[in-house]
C-alpha cells in the first residue's frame, strides 16, 4: 500500500469505479467522509426533483398516481433495493423510515412465533433499535421480554423462549460486522426468527439476505442508498414469510384493495401489506436515482474499494499521528464495513477542526470520531489529505481553539 499522495492519485486513475464521482455534486475542497450518515447529492435528483414537481405534480395533478405510476414506486424503488442485498424483487418494498419499519416487523415476528415471548438484542445497538423494542415491550406488556446480551453471549442468550433475534449488520459506531449467515442458523436452530438492520450495509458491504436464510431486515435510504435527508427506508419479509405476516400499522395502502374502500382490512398478499400510508413520492423519486446509481456499480469493486480506503486511513492516521488515537474498529478490513472510527478524549473539538477545514465526518459520544468511505465518491486522494489535514491539526493543537468546542443540536 502506498503512502504517498503520487500513488494515492495513481490508484485513482486504476479505479474501476472512478466514474461514479461524477454522478455525485461534491464541492471544491470538500472531502466528504460522511456519507454513512447522509449520502452525497446525486447530480441527476436535482433533475428529477425538478422534473417530478413540475411536470409530474405541477401539469398531472391526481393524474400523477396512474400517468406517472406513483403508485408503484415503492415497489420500483424496493426492487431496486432488493438487486443491492440478495434479495428477490418482490420481497423488498420502500416506506416509512426505519424505525417504523423496525416497529412493524418486530411486532410482526412475535405474532409468527406464538408461545415465544423473547427477543434478544446487543448494548450499545444504535439507540432506535433499542428504543422501538422498549416500545414493543411496553405495548404488548407480558408478552414481551428483551434479553440484551453482549454479542459474544449472543448465541447462548437463544433458547426455546426466543422469538426473534434483532440486530444491527454492521455496527454505526464501531463499524464491526457481524456473520448474518452465522447467527441467523443460530436462531433458526432455537426456533427463532433474526430481523436485520441493514443500515450500515446496504450498498456498502455485500449484503445476501437469502443466501443467510434471514427472515426479515429494514434498513436507511440516506446512506449509501444516497436519497438525501429524510429518504423513506426499505423492509424485507422472506416470501416465505409473507402471508402469515401482518403489519401492526395495518394502513390503507398495505390493503389488499385499497380503492375499493371497504371497512374491513384485509392485507394485501404479497410485500405490499407491509405499507401504511400515502407513499412519500418526492422522497421516492430521489431514492429511485440513489439507488439506481448503486445499482450500476459493480458490487464486488465496491466492497473492495471500501475496505482498501479504510486499510489506507488506518495505516496513515497511525503512522502520522502514532499513539495519538484508539482504533475503534476492526483492524482486519474483512471485519469492518465502509468506515473507520478512532478514539480520542477531545474528538468533538478535533472533529469540528476538520470540518472547518473541509474534511467532514462526524462524532459520536462520548469520545468517537467516524470517517465514512462512500466507495462511489470518495477518491484514495481524498483519504491521503483527510489524513494529512488530522496530523496537522494535531501538530499545531488548532483543534484547542474555543471555536470548535460549542456542541450543536445534531453532532
Ligand atoms: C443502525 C441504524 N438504524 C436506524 C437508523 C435511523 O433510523 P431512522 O431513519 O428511523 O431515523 C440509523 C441511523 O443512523 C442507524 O444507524
Amino acid at each position: 500500500m502506498p503512502l504517498d499522495r503520487a500513488a494515492c492519485a495513481a490508484l485513482d486513475r486504476d479505479d474501476p469505479l472512478a466514474e461514479f464521482r461524477d454522478a455525485f455534486e461534491i464541492a471544491d475542497g470538500v472531502i466528504y467522509l460522511d456519507g454513512n450518515s447522509l449520502g452525497a447529492l446525486p447530480k441527476a435528483t436535482r433533475q428529477r426533483l425538478a422534473d417530478v414537481v413540475a411536470r409530474e405534480w405541477g401539469d398531472e395533478l391526481i393524474r400523477g398516481w396512474n400517468t406517472a405510476g406513483w403508485i408503484t414506486l415503492p415497489q420500483r424503488v424496493g426492487a431496486g433495493i432488493a438487486s443491492l442485498i440478495g434479495a428477490e424483487a418482490d420481497e423488498v418494498i420502500a416506506a416509512d423510515s426505519t424505525s417504523v419499519n423496525l416497529f412493524k416487523l418486530a411486532t410482526a415476528a412475535l405474532a409468527l412465533r406464538p408461545g415465544r415471548r423473547v427477543i434478544v438484542t446487543e448494548p450499545g445497538n444504535f439507540p432506535t433499535d433499542l428504543y422501538i423494542l422498549q416500545g414493543v415491550r411496553d405495548l404488548l406488556g407480558d408478552r414481551v421480554e428483551l434479553r440484551v446480551v453482549e454479542p459474544d453471549r449472543i448465541e447462548q442468550a437463544l433458547d426455546a423462549d426466543t422469538a426473534l433475534l434483532l440486530l444491527t449488520q454492521v455496527h454505526y459506531k464501531t463499524g464491526r460486522i457481524h456473520d448474518m449467515a452465522r447467527l441467523t442458523a443460530k436462531a433458526h436452530a432455537a426456533g427463532a426468527l433474526a430481523l436485520w438492520d441493514l443500515s450500515h450495509s446496504a450498498g456498502a458491504i455485500d449484503v445476501d439476505l437469502n443466501a443467510a436464510g434471514a427472515d426479515l431486515a429494514v434498513g436507511c435510504g440516506y446512506k449509501y442508498l444516497n436519497g438525501g435527508p429524510g429518504a423513506p427506508a426499505f423492509l424485507y419479509a422472506a416470501r416465505r414469510h409473507q402471508a402469515q405476516l401482518r403489519s401492526p400499522l395495518s394502513g390503507w395502502m398495505g390493503h389488499a384493495a385499497p380503492f375499493a374502500f371497504g371497512d374491513d382490512y384485509a392485507p394485501a398478499p404479497g410485500i405490499e401489506r407491509m405499507l401504511c400510508g400515502t407513499p412519500p413520492i418526492l422522497g421516492l423519486a430521489a431514492l429511485e436515482i440513489g439507488v439506481g446509481i448503486m445499482a450500476r456499480a459493480d458490487r464486488h469493486a465496491v466492497r473492495a474499494k471500501s475496505m482498501a480506503l479504510g486499510d489506507l486511513f488506518i495505516r496513515l492516521v497511525e503512522e502520522s499521528c502514532p499513539g495519538q488515537f484508539i482504533l475503534h474498529s476492526p483492524r482486519d478490513a474483512q471485519a469492518r464495513g465502509s468506515q473507520v472510527s478512532f478514539g480520542h478524549p477531545e474528538g468533538y473539538a478535533i472533529m469540528q477542526a476538520l470540518i472547518a477545514r473541509g474534511v467532514i465526518g462526524d462524532f459520536r459520544a462520548p469520545d468517537v470520531i467516524r470517517f465514512g468511505f462512500a466507495p462511489l465518491y470518495v477518491r484514495y486522494v481524498d483519504v491521503y489529505d483527510a489524513a494529512a489535514h488530522l496530523k496537522d491539526i494535531m501538530d499545531s493543537g488548532t483543534w484547542q481553539d474555543a471555536a470548535y468546542q460549542t456542541r450543536g443540536a445534531v453532532t
